[in-house]
């Protein structure tokens, strides 16, 4: 059967390039974006590398500790000298009051290692050369703020869609993987992008969430590196890796008439969406026989 679009390596070379260019960019801006999460959230529990801990105090919180001590003990550990860093938590601990933290010299410390980047012309970050500022950030550590999620929550999700519709359009015109293969990797990265966002909320509410965190963010990274290297290869190294390379043994094993792992997946998900319909039915009948009655009553008092 002849596909219904060109397939990417029967593309005019100037497309390709374009293709490649924003392949290529987006790429490099997830490696950045992975190199921030590592030294962000990463270094949340004062060690290099992501771990549930980290995910956890970055979202429900360190709530044995403050945010300035956690943070001291976490991400901002290499900016002052552990004289400097355990001075500064002694000062929190001990009530963070505002007399003390000029006598005591906590103040030239915060001006001499901390001021350069927390002033008022950072964005994003707070001003520490306002005390009132500062100050709030000596009580509990509860984790992300809800208005801090919002924030991050709407860059996500309409940050992120877009750079999926580009890399999916282009992977859509991919001709190596089969179709119901091609419907799961474009899917894939939207309803893992839902559940990434969805996490951090519900592990604002309880750490328990934390896996859903990596889970979903592993699941949109696998998703994007299949659809981008698939596309990559089919437009500049079809021959080599598709007619004399491992990808001719694929293309065999995809031809072959047994019923496949995606074929199965398929399956799966056609059989649970047949189960909408009636669950919708169901739902509505035990809505209008339970329910109603119970608004109805409510409304006429
Ligand atoms: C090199 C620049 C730099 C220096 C120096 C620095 N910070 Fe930070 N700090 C940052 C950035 C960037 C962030 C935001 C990181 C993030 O988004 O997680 C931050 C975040 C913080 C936060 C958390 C803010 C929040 O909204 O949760 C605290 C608390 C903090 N820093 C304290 C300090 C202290 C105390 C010092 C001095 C010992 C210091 N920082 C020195 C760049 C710096």
């Amino acid at each position: 059967m002849t596909p219904k679009f060109i397939p990417l390596k029967d593309h005019d070379t100037p497309i390709k390039v374009l293709f490649t260019g924003y392949l290529c960019t987006v790429g490099i801006g997830y490696l950045f974006a992975l190199i921030q999460i590592l030294f962000t959230h990463g270094m949340a529990d004062g060690k290099f590398g992501l771990s549930i801990d980290d995910i956890v105090y970055s979202y429900y919180g360190n709530r044995s500790g403050t945010v300035l001590e956690n943070q001291l003990n976490g991400a901002m550990k290499a900016n002052a000298p552990d004289k400097e860093r355990f001075a500064m938590i002694e000062w929190v601990r001990n009530g963070a009051d505002e007399d003390e933290y000029k006598e005591t010299g906590i103040e030239k410390i915060v001006e001499t290692r901390c001021v350069m980047c927390h002033n008022e012309t950072a964005s994003g970050i707070p001003n520490f050369k306002d005390f009132k500022t500062l100050k709030t950030y000596t009580k509990e550590d509860g984790g992300a703020t809800f208005a801090s999620l919002t924030r991050v929550s709407h860059i996500h999700l309409f940050g992120i869609s877009f750079i999926f519709m580009f890399v999916g359009l282009i992977f859509s015109f991919a001709e190596t993987p089969t179709t119901q293969y091609k419907c799961i990797a474009i899917g894939m990265p939207y309803a893992f992008l839902i559940a990434d966002i969805l996490s951090w909320w519900l592990t604002k509410i309880d750490p328990m969430f934390a896996w859903l965190v990596m889970f979903a963010g592993m699941g949109m990274a696998v998703s994007f590196v299949f659809m981008w290297a698939t596309s990559i290869l089919e437009m500049w190294f079809y021959r080599p890796v598709f007619i004399n390379g491992l990808g001719s043994k694929y293309l065999q094993w995809r031809d072959s008439q047994e019923v496949s792992i995606p074929d199965r997946i398929w399956v799966v998900i056609k059989t649970l969406a047949g189960q909408i319909k009636p669950l919708v039915a169901l739902t509505r009948e035990m809505w209008l026989i339970h329910i109603t009655p119970i608004i109805n009553k409510v409304l006429k008092k």
